[in-house]
């Protein structure tokens, strides 16, 4: 048995065109497989089994009676593996016993939830089963992580494409996974968020939260406020043109989002972090006076005119826009470090703002201050606390959760992926503290704040702040090797939680990180394997 599959992969090398290239001894290919749980996030259960799946020229990839869009998340996967394994793969809706199996429904899907999904693999096949074509499309991101790092790349490379065998069954511990992009320190683009939305998915991130309004720039355009986007998303921190994204834009971005099965949250952050808003219609300003556009990194000094009845008029305006593009069910309203609104305005705005939320059809989040107002009933609050913040205000949060407010975890000297690694990172920010790479992975989302009821952590975010950056490769950085460690927390059973075999799981992602063109920090805490 063991011979007669030597003698196979040999010629299935020598078809592949491989030339002279030796292919490696059978059981020595299969030994350098990887293993089914050396993947990011750690799978839920994992049942290593005999032999592995070599992908070849001859694999099809079966959807057998799949919908349209079964069919795309196959397409998708052959188009991850065709440029680096030089193979056609087609996708076909025949009946088969071997091949990359998509299978939606069927006993292998059950009891693993909307996300869930269960990965067999043997001599002939790779089967993925999913309830869900959400599933289908993190199992293939696992599929994609058990093959060799060269597989990302966009050349032809000599393989072999071998998954171990056994099987996964996978679910998410969090249904709310995200990262945030703050698009107003900087202005980024629809092609960067692509980028870095494909890097997202690669680790089962499920929402994007786009900060997409401060007090230096106004991101998305607002048909019945056009001074919004053209003269408040002008500039940027530093002075540059800024920019933003027209109706056109958002729409692009959320069905890219989509595609990679990821939903947007749009925020418009309000009291504070007005300006470009204040900047742009003077009514806004309690004295009538526009102010400049700003360009620096200070925060806490602008506000809306909570007493004017042309701030709510305003307001409608944005929200019932920005809820009308919005497939998702939330819409952020920022409420952070509001310094220059008095706490009783800050209480009356947020009484206020909530019922619009409500009334365009969302539901409201709202960085943990809005616990120091009234929460709206179902309303969600993002801790981003850290070490150093008060045990009032943290109790405040824990309270409102005992009454019912959901909360996104993002603490800031945890996940927040802006902050400085150590002195010597050359970008970011450090006013939460360094957060290392261990850091930001040796916490439980759980059991961090300590009195809430478990069932109120509605999942984690890994935030990225853009006063310092403002590039892909500024993004880059900063976020790997951190993410993935966040996307872990938010997918894999606290039970398997280990910073020792965690470490060494990453390190294996920096070869694949390599092959994408992601140029990340070489962390000397992280063993990666030579380059
Ligand atoms: C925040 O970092 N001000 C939410």
């Amino acid at each position: 048995m063991r011979r007669r599959r030597l003698l196979c992969s040999l010629l299935l090398v020598a078809a592949a065109g491989m030339g002279t290239a030796a292919a490696p001894p059978r059981s020595a290919a299969a030994d350098a497989a990887t293993p089914l749980d050396q993947v990011v996030p750690a799978p839920a259960s994992v049942r290593p089994g005999k032999g592995a799946y070599t992908v070849s020229d001859r694999t099809l990839i079966r959807v057998p009676g799949a919908s349209a869009e079964v069919k795309r998340v196959a397409e998708y996967l052959a188009g991850l593996l065709r440029p680096a394994t030089g193979f056609a793969l087609p996708v076909t809706t025949k009946e088969g016993k071997d091949g990359i199996v998509l299978r939606l429904g069927g006993r292998d899907a059950k009891g693993l939830g909307s996300e869930g999904y269960r990965l067999r693999s043997a001599g002939r096949s790779v089967t993925i089963s999913a309830t869900r074509p959400a599933g289908l499309f993190h199992g293939v991101q696992t599929l994609r992580q058990l093959l060799p790092a060269a597989v990302e790349r966009n050349t032809a490379q000599p393989g072999p494409w071998q998954v171990a065998g056994g099987t996964i069954a996978d679910s998410p511990r969090y249904g709310y996974r995200a990262a945030m992009v703050d698009v107003s320190r900087h202005f980024f683009g629809v092609d960067k968020l692509k980028r870095y939305i494909d890097q997202l998915a690669l680790y089962k991130i499920n929402t994007l939260h786009l900060h997409l309004s401060d007090d230096q720039g106004w991101r998305i355009a607002i048909a019945s406020r056009p001074e919004l986007a053209s003269h408040g998303g002008s500039t940027q921190v530093g002075g540059g043109s800024g920019g933003y994204y027209t109706k056109d834009d958002y729409r692009e971005i959320i069905r890219y989002a989509a595609s990679r099965y990821l939903t947007v949250v749009p925020e418009i952050d309000m009291p504070g972090h007005t300006n470009a808003a204040l900047s742009s219609y003077a009514e806004l300003n309690c004295d009538g006076k526009a102010p400049p556009l700003y360009t620096g990194t200070d925060v806490g000094f602008s506000s809306l005119c909570v007493p004017k009845k042309e701030t709510y008029d305003f307001i409608d305006d944005v929200i019932r826009e920005v809820a009308a593009m919005t497939p998702g069910r939330y819409l952020h309203i920022g409420g952070d470090e509001a310094h220059s609104t008095s706490h009783e305005d800050y209480v009356t705005f947020m009484d206020k703002v909530q019922p619009v939320v409500a009334k365009y059809g969302k539901t409201a989040i709202g960085w943990h201050q809005l616990t120091g107002a009234h929460p709206a009933k179902g309303a969600v609050a993002q801790y981003w606390g850290y070490d150093a913040t008060g045990a009032d205000e943290r109790q405040q949060v824990v309270d409102a959760a005992k009454n019912g407010t959901r909360l996104i975890l993002s603490p800031a000297d945890r996940s927040y992926l802006d902050m400085k690694y150590d002195k010597n990172s050359p970008l970011g920010l450090a006013w939460a503290g360094y957060v290392s790479v261990q850091r930001s992975y040796d916490w439980d989302p759980g059991s961090y704040l300590s009195g809430a009821p478990a069932d109120s952590v509605m999942g984690v975010e890994a935030p990225i702040w853009s006063e310092t950056l403002s590039t892909s490769a500024h993004i880059e950085y900063m976020a790997f090797p951190r993410l993935p460690g966040v996307a872990e927390l938010g997918w894999s059973p606290a039970a398997g939680h280990d910073w020792g075999r965690y470490k060494a799981r990453l390190a294996a992602q920096g070869p694949r990180w390599d092959a994408l063109g992601i140029g990340y920090y070489r962390s000397p805490e992280v063993p990666w394997p030579a380059r």
